[in-house]
C-alpha cells in the first residue's frame, strides 16, 4: 500500500535500524491509525472473524487500527517485503482481542512486545486526550551500557541524562521511567511499562532498550535519538575519568524552565 503513514512508519524503523539499534529483529514499532487514515486504505483491507485473546484489557482502544512491526522480523528488511513484516490490527469492541485485517502474510503475527505497545497506548490516548499515536521500541546500546553501571531509579537516570546535554530537559522535562530486568513479551512487563508511561514518555528496560511514545513518528524517534545520545555522553564520560570536573548545576537546569517554556520534575532535582 502506497499511504503516507505506512510510508512513514518504515521510514522510522530504517532511521533506527541504521543507527545501530536493531539487530536481528530487535525492537518493534506501533502506530495508532487515524479514522481518516483507516478511510483512504478501506478496500485493502480483509474482513475476517479470526479474533485472537490479548490477555490483557485495553478498553479505551475498542474498535481501534495499529499498524504494527511482525515477530520476528528485521527493520533492516522492512520495505522489502511489507506485507510479510508489517501488518494492520484491529481490536474489537472489548479491547481484549484482535484480528488481523492486512500483512503478516505467511504466517506472520504481530511483534511479542504487543501487550507492551497496547498498554503503553492506553494509558496515552487517556494522558493526552488522544494526541499520542506512536509507541517504539529500540535496542539502544549506551541507555543499555548504563544500565549495569547505575542504580535502577528513575531520579538518577533523568538527572544524569538531563546534565548530559543542554536539551535534554527541555525534550524530556518529565524525566524518564527505569524498569529492572524483567522477562521481556509479556503482560507483566506490559502492565510495569504502562504504570511508568502515566508519568513519562520514556521507559528504560534494564539490560535490554528503551520505549518511547509521541504524538507522531518523527517526535518519538527524536525522544529516543535524544536519550540515547546523553546516553553515549555519559558512557564516554563514565569512560575518560571516574570524576567529572563540569557540569549543568541544579540552577542551571531550573533556568531553562522560563525561556523554554517547560516544567521540570523537581524529583529528579532533590
Ligand atoms: P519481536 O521480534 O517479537 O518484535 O521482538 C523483538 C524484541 O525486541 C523483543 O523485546
Ligand atoms: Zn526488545
Amino acid at each position: 500500500m502506497n499511504v503516507k503513514f505506512i510510508d512513514d512508519f518504515i521510514n522510522m524503523c530504517i532511521s533506527g535500524s541504521n543507527l545501530g539499534w536493531h539487530e536481528r529483529n530487535g525492537g518493534n514499532l506501533s502506530y495508532r491509525i487515524k479514522d481518516s487514515e483507516i478511510e483512504e486504505i478501506k478496500e485493502s483491507l480483509t474482513d475476517n472473524n479470526n479474533w485472537i485473546n490479548l490477555d490483557i484489557n485495553a478498553k479505551n482502544l475498542a474498535n481501534e487500527y495499529f499498524l504494527v512491526t511482525g515477530s520476528g522480523k528485521y527493520f533492516m528488511n522492512i520495505n522489502k517485503n511489507m506485507e510479510e513484516n508489517i501488518g494492520i490490527i484491529k481490536l474489537d469492541e472489548n479491547g481484549e482481542s484482535y484480528k488481523v485485517v492486512w500483512g503478516f502474510e505467511n504466517n506472520g503475527t504481530p511483534t511479542s512486545e504487543l501487550p507492551s505497545h497496547l498498554l503503553n497506548h492506553s494509558v496515552k490516548k487517556e494522558k493526552t486526550n488522544g494526541l499520542h499515536r506512536v509507541i517504539y521500541h529500540a535496542h539502544t546500546t549506551n541507555i543499555i551500557a548504563l544500565t549495569f553501571v547505575l542504580p535502577l531509579e528513575d531520579k538518577i537516570f533523568s538527572r544524569k541524562l538531563w546534565e548530559m546535554a543542554t536539551e535534554c530537559p527541555v525534550v524530556f522535562p518529565q524525566g524518564v521511567g527505569v524498569l529492572p530486568w524483567m522477562i521481556p513479551g509479556g503482560k507483566e512487563i506490559a502492565k510495569k511499562s504502562s504504570e511508568l508511561m502515566e508519568k513519562y514518555n520514556a521507559v528504560i528496560w534494564a539490560h535490554h532498550g528503551l520505549f518511547s511514545s509521541g504524538e507522531g513518528f518523527e517526535d518519538t524517534f527524536g525522544l529516543a535519538h535524544t536519550i540515547e545520545k546523553a546516553a553515549e555522553v555519559l558512557v564516554k564520560v563514565l569512560s575518560i575519568s571516574n570524576k567529572t570536573l563540569n557540569t549543568i548545576s541544579k540552577e542551571s537546569l531550573l533556568s531553562l524552565e522560563n525561556p523554554f517554556n517547560i516544567e521540570l520534575n523537581k524529583n529528579m532535582l532533590d
